[in-house]
This record gives structure tokens, C-alpha cells and sequence, in this order.
């Protein structure tokens, strides 16, 4: 792995710290991008701890739920890294009660949907010229039976924190069959997998009760590496790098739910989700009429 860069998202903590550890023993050049300094200074102290011979670890700080700092990321990652192999969108959270995000979105779509799509969006011409590249999406065995609610995308009418997430897991899968649709033939792969269920810090954020059930859980869950080792694998392995748009559990290729298969869904989404990113994008427009920005990027 020493000549790979890779950048992974929510790698402070759960699954994505387990898997930059992994990476880095096999001497991976990581970039890990948290939220909270303290935070990310101590993941990558503990993931240089863990690094091979040849690895190096760099840091980035982004709350992937403000599109400007998502936007601010990217161009940090393009001014440092001249090449790109793997994209790990992993970072996710599941939210309890409603919460807007400065950018006037949904918190658990904005964090688990928006910031996968526009960072994947932004920095998808750096990883095109780096390939074989690829593009790994954290999903969720939880996106069986949830809809995508086109008409209520904001969850004004009905909010559920579980429901929510499912819905945003989902949209990661949709996101990723679509993604690797308009990939085809460029070299970079894009593909999702779900993990388990892990003893994380994964709604540990919800209150006292929430707290309680998780830990009532986690006998039965998972360690956060083995939780890893299919995105671990995903990056890795030689004999993926021809496939794209698959979700995976254990390392192998499994059906997702009927819904997360629809291509007409998929591109719907991806209309919406190019609107929903637009508030702040210098080449977008805002329709005088309708108030609504018009993306005019070409992905
Ligand atoms: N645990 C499970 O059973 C399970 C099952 C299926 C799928 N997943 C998926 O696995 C992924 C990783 O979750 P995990 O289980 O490892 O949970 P975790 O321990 O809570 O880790 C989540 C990571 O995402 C980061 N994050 C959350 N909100 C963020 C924001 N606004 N900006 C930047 N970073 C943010 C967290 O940063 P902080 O350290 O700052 O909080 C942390 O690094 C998620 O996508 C989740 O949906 C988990």
C-alpha cells in the first residue's frame, strides 16, 4: 500500500478509526478528516502508533454537515495531494430529534447523504486522473424497507431519528449505483458495503435511554475491526477493481433492498442532491422565480 494515498472520513472514532489502523500497519499514506481537533489529534496519534514502515498520516478538519466546510476540505485535499487513489465516505450519525444544518438541511441527510455526494462530486476529477481509483461509501444493512420521501426530503411532516437514517443509508447505496453508472470506463470504482452492527460510538449522541440500549447491544455487535475489515478489503483487494455500484457484507456481493437497486431512483436522487449542494456553489444560480439554486457543474 506505500504508494497509495487515501483520504477516510470519521476516522475518529468506530469503524473508521479500526480501519486507518489497518491501513496504516500496511503502510497506507492516510488522510483522516474529523470535526473536533482534539478529537482528530488523538486518532492520529493512535493510527501513527499503529503505521507500518512507510506510512504517513495527515490530518483534516471538516464538519462534513456545513457544505462550506465540505467544500473547504476539498480544496485542501486537491492543493495537497496531487494524486488520489480511494475515497472512503465513512462518517455518519444518526440523530434522535430533528436539527437543521446552517445550510438549512436536515442533519442525518445532511452528514450521511449531501456530504458523501458533494465531496465524492468535488473531488471526483483528481481521483479520475489517479486511476484505478475508487470511491468506498459506509452503508447500512438498515436501508431494507426505507423509501426515499421525495416529497417530504427535509423530514418537515415527519420526523423518526431511526426511520431518517435508514432513509440516508439508502440514499448511500442509491448514491453509489448511480456514481458508478456515470463512472463507467474512467477507471474509478465506486462501491458500498455494511459493516454490521458494531460497538461503535454510533448513537451514543441520543440520550440517556438510547445510550442504555446501545450498550445492552453490545455483546452481540461487533468489534470496530471487524466492523472494518470489508472496507479494509474494499480498498485493498486486487480483485475488486474491476467492480463498481455493489454493496457487500462480509466481503462478498449482496442484493440490497429492491429500492436501493432502482436506477430511476437513483437518478432522481441524484438531480436532487446536485440541488441540494448548489446553496453555496460559485458556479450555481439562483432562478429569481422559484428561489431555488440551479447547479450549472457538469457531473
Ligand atoms: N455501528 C454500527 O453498527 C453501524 C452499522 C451500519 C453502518 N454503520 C455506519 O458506519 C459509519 C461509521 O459509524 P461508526 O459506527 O463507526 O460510528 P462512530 O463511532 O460514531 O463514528 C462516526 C464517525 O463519524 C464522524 N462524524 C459524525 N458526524 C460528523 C460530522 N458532522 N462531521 C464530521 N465527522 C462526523 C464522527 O466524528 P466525531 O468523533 O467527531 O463524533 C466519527 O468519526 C457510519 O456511516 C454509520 O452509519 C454503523
Amino acid at each position: 500500500m506505500n504508494d497509495k494515498q487515501i483520504l477516510i472520513t470519521g476516522a475518529t472514532n468506530g469503524i473508521g478509526l479500526a480501519a486507518a489502523e489497518v491501513l496504516a500497519a500496511r503502510g497506507a499514506n492516510l488522510a483522516i478528516v474529523g470535526r473536533s481537533k482534539t478529537r482528530t489529534r488523538i486518532a492520529s496519534a493512535r493510527i501513527r502508533a499503529a503505521a507500518g514502515k512507510g506510512a504517513t498520516v495527515a490530518t483534516f478538519i471538516a464538519d462534513l454537515s456545513s457544505q462550506a466546510s465540505v467544500r473547504r476540505l476539498a480544496a485542501e485535499v486537491l492543493a495537497r495531494y496531487p494524486k488520489l487513489d480511494v475515497l472512503v465516505n465513512n462518517a455518519g450519525a444518526m440523530h434522535g430529534t430533528r436539527q437543521l444544518t446552517k445550510d438549512g438541511i436536515e442533519l442525518t441527510w445532511a452528514v450521511n447523504h449531501l456530504a458523501p455526494f458533494l465531496l465524492s462530486k468535488l473531488l471526483l476529477q483528481r481521483l479520475k486522473e489517479s486511476a484505478p481509483a475508487r470511491i468506498i461509501t459506509t452503508a447500512s444493512q438498515a436501508h431494507q424497507g426505507a423509501h426515499i420521501p421525495f416529497d417530504d426530503l427535509n423530514a418537515e411532516r415527519s420526523y423518526r431519528g431511526f426511520g431518517r437514517y435508514c432513509e440516508t443509508k439508502l440514499a448511500n447505496i442509491l448514491f453509489t449505483i448511480e456514481l458508478a453508472r456515470r463512472l463507467d470506463g474512467t477507471g474509478v470504482t465506486a462501491n458500498c458495503f455494511h459493516p454490521g452492527l458494531v460497538a461503535t460510538g454510533f448513537n451514543r449522541n441520543n440520550g440517556l435511554l438510547m445510550n442504555l440500549g446501545m450498550t445492552i447491544l453490545r455483546p452481540v455487535a461487533r468489534s470496530p475491526e471487524k466492523g472494518a475489515e470489508t472496507l479494509v478489503w474494499l480498498v485493498t483487494a486486487p480483485h475488486v477493481v474491476n467492480v463498481s455500484g455493489a454493496y457487500f457484507f462480509d466481503q462478498e456481493q449482496r442484493p440490497p433492498s429492491p429500492e436501493a437497486q432502482d436506477m430511476e431512483t437513483a437518478g432522481r436522487l441524484w438531480e436532487i442532491s446536485k440541488r441540494q449542494c448548489a446553496a453555496d456553489d460559485p458556479s450555481a444560480s439562483v432562478c429569481q422565480r422559484c428561489k431555488v439554486a440551479q447547479a450549472r457543474s457538469a457531473w
